[in-house]
């Protein structure tokens, strides 16, 4: 993220230049609007989901410079300069990744609100090693809310990856 945003002297918003699952661009944002609302209602990238919007429930989660963050607690101004990731980049021509084909294969979802996020958050820490327990698949769930109680699927799911492959869990 960089400190260079420059103020639009007629409209009061500022510019900002990202890079959104590949696609650099820049973009003249409000304010205060959060990283959640620009991605859903600037880019119409509706995939990031948002729940409680204060911290919470994990809904809103993206990739952000590599680490999994809850946009709604981001203005998009803070992602000036910066690489994100959501929903949408993880496949983009159609092929899924092996944690979502994981998801579909375990019926990892119900009604599918959480989904983006848990996906997102799991893709950020699948990318720093396998997950090979039980203990460690509910821990690295334990950052998102699911309303609809489905864990027990995303741990299969998890599980189910770490005997595939524990060398290339997420791609
Ligand atoms: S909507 Fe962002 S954490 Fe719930
Ligand atoms: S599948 Fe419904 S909220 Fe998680």
């Amino acid at each position: 993220m960089s400190e260079a945003v420059e103020l639009d002297p007629i409209e009061s918003k500022l510019w900002i230049t990202t890079t959104i699952n590949g696609a650099k661009g820049t973009h003249l944002v409000e304010q205060r609007m959060t990283l959640a609302d620009f991605l859903r209602k600037e880019i119409g990238l509706e995939g990031t989901h948002l729940g409680c919007e204060h911290g919470s429930c994990g809904a809103c989660t993206i990739i952000l410079d590599g680490k999994a963050v809850r946009s709604c607690l981001i203005l998009a101004v803070q992602a000036d300069g910066a690489v994100v990731e959501t929903v949408e980049g993880l496949a983009p021509k159609g092929e899924l990744t092996q944690l979502q084909e994981a998801f579909h294969a375990h019926h990892a979802l119900q009604c599918g609100f959480c989904t983006s996020g848990f996906l997102m958050s799991l893709t950020a820490r699948l990318r720093e090693g396998p997950i090979d327990t039980e203990a460690e698949a509910r821990e690295a769930l334990s950052g998102n809310i699911c309303r609809c109680t489905g864990y027990s699927g995303m741990v299969e799911a998890l599980l189910s990856l770490s005997n595939e492959s524990n060398e290339d869990g997420a791609r």
